[in-house]
């Protein structure tokens, strides 16, 4: 038995607002992964800035801070084998336009003409940065 793999995602606070939270996680739990942990809260700034230090100085790093504390947010640790791998393919493209049909953010997600895309859900890319968001967050 290889160890078991977990991911961070978040529902952000626009997929929050437009009651899109139970969907998401429907797709998580229809696709056969554990949710093993479920916070909602706003996000704060100074847990932002270490959660996103990787974008720090880019031209939507200040947008993504507004956009990511401006309202309740559904954070969830995910298990299952290959779930990274699993939920960036649940998820598609970070642009919500290009973002292919199938995909939460292709079925769910537009632009919305703002500085930052607001694209509905957030998951670790590696297993490095998922043990460190989790410690963040939970
Ligand atoms: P995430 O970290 O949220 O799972 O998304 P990701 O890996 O697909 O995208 P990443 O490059 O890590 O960017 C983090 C978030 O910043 C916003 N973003 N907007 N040009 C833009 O308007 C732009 N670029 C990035 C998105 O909300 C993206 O998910
Ligand atoms: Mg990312």
């Amino acid at each position: 038995m290889t160890s078991l793999e977990r991911t961070l995602v978040i529902v952000k606070p626009d997929g929050y607002r437009r009651g899109l939270t139970g969907e998401v996680l429907r797709r998580i739990e229809a696709k056969g992964y554990t949710l093993a942990a479920l916070a909602v809260q706003t996000p704060d700034r100074a847990r932002l800035a270490q959660h996103y230090a990787e974008h720090e100085g880019k031209p939507f790093y200040e947008p993504l801070l507004d956009f990511m504390s401006s309202g309740p947010a559904t954070f969830a640790i995910v298990e299952g084998h290959r779930c990274i791998e699993g939920f960036r393919a649940l998820a598609g493209a970070t642009d919500p336009t290009a973002a292919l049909p199938g995909t939460i953010r292709g079925d769910l997600g537009r632009d919305w003409g703002e500085k930052v895309q607001a694209n509905i859900v957030h998951g670790s890319d590696a297993p490095e940065s998922a043990e460190r968001e989790i410690a963040i967050w939970f």
